[in-house]
């Protein structure tokens, strides 16, 4: 990790010098295409330089009409921004990852991707249909891939030029194991739910082992109440040191070594939320003895996405 005294600075190197991600992400998965753009837009002038996509979302074009006139405006090079997008799950055969990272990328409007990420390790029914059900209502996998396969089309994308690093979500780490050991090019990322009440302390000993970057999602517990914001443990630190809620838990994240996606859509809060700076060890401490444990995502569970934010 390339630490700096300025929290907001932090940035962690992938392997196989694929450059650095900041520690600090913007996650898109926002439901309403204007607040997408707007909010993406409120988010890179807040400072944030990494951008958490996915075919799943519905809304790259938005996302890649906001950060094109954040690049346009000509104050931010390309190469400053940090992008990911994800390969869903309706597109796990080998013979449909190029096409599907090429639409992505032509919505995105980018000439490459510094990160690729399967979403989930579950593959369902291939085709057009992202949420594929039988007459009961339930989904249907597709028993015709394993995930093996699928990892090494990623590393085609890789071979090719257009794709700086490749990454899986959503995943164990009993499913991690045998993918690293085989994989020609390992894993650079790993994006899983984490937070205080969801360390995931011994996938992220690997992570760190391996020189896999750990990337957490939904930092502020998805910002459900009650819940991480409203508990008493943070909420005393942030009287403390004079942060929100918000803050010391995006501060935590960073200081435990993994990178973070948080998605504020209004400009304050995206203000807020890149505002953070270092806590001091007995406050991490604390959060750290925090003894709740608690998954919000099932998505891990069935490949189905287990949160659905509010409207816009
Ligand atoms: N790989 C996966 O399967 C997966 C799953 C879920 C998410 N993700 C990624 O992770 C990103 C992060 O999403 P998340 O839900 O996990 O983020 P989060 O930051 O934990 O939660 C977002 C929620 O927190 C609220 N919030 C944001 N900033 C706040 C603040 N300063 N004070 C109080 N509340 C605040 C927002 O409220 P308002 O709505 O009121 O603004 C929103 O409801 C997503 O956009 C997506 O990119 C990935």
């Amino acid at each position: 990790m390339i630490e700096s005294s300025d929290l907001r600075m932090t940035r962690i190197p992938l392997s196989h010098g694929a450059g650095q991600m900041p520690a600090l992400g913007f996650g898109t998965l926002i439901p309403d295409a204007a607040l997408t753009i707007t909010a993406t837009r409120d988010a890179l002038e807040a400072g944030f330089r990494h951008f958490d996509c996915a075919e799943r979302y519905g809304n790259e074009r938005e996302v890649g009409t906001a950060l094109q006139a954040g690049l346009t405006g000509g104050a931010i090079a390309r190469e400053h921004i940090f992008i990911t997008t994800k390969l869903w799950n309706s597109n796990h055969r080998p013979e449909r990852v190029e096409p599907a990272f090429e639409a992505s990328l032509q919505r995105l409007g980018l000439a490459y991707l510094d990160l690729y990420l399967i979403h989930t390790p579950f593959a369902f029914q291939p085709g057009d249909e992202q949420d594929p059900r039988d007459q009961n209502g339930n989904v249907i996998y597709d028993r015709g891939v394993n995930l093996l396969d699928t990892w090494k089309a990623m590393e085609s994308l890789v071979d090719h030029g257009k794709c700086r690093a490749i990454g899986l979500s959503d995943i164990s780490l009993d499913e991690l194991k045998p993918i690293y050991a085989s994989a020609r090019i390992k894993p650079a990322v790993v994006q899983v739910e984490s937070h205080p009440y969801l360390p995931e302390t011994e996938l992220l000993k690997f992570c760190k082992d391996n020189g896999i970057v750990f990337l957490a999602f939904a930092p502020l517990g998805h910002g459900m109440k009650p819940g991480l914001l409203e508990d008493p443990v943070i909420s005393a630190i942030a009287a403390r040191v004079g942060k929100t809620p918000a803050q010391v838990l995006l501060a935590w994240a960073v200081q435990r070594g993994t990178a973070l996606l948080t998605t504020p859509r209004t400009a304050a809060r995206a203000r807020e939320n890149f505002d953070i700076s270092p806590l001091p060890q007995d406050a991490l401490d604390e959060i750290n003895r925090i003894p709740i444990r608690q998954r919000l995502n099932s998505v891990v569970s069935t490949g189905v996405p287990g949160f659905i934010p509010k409207g816009g």
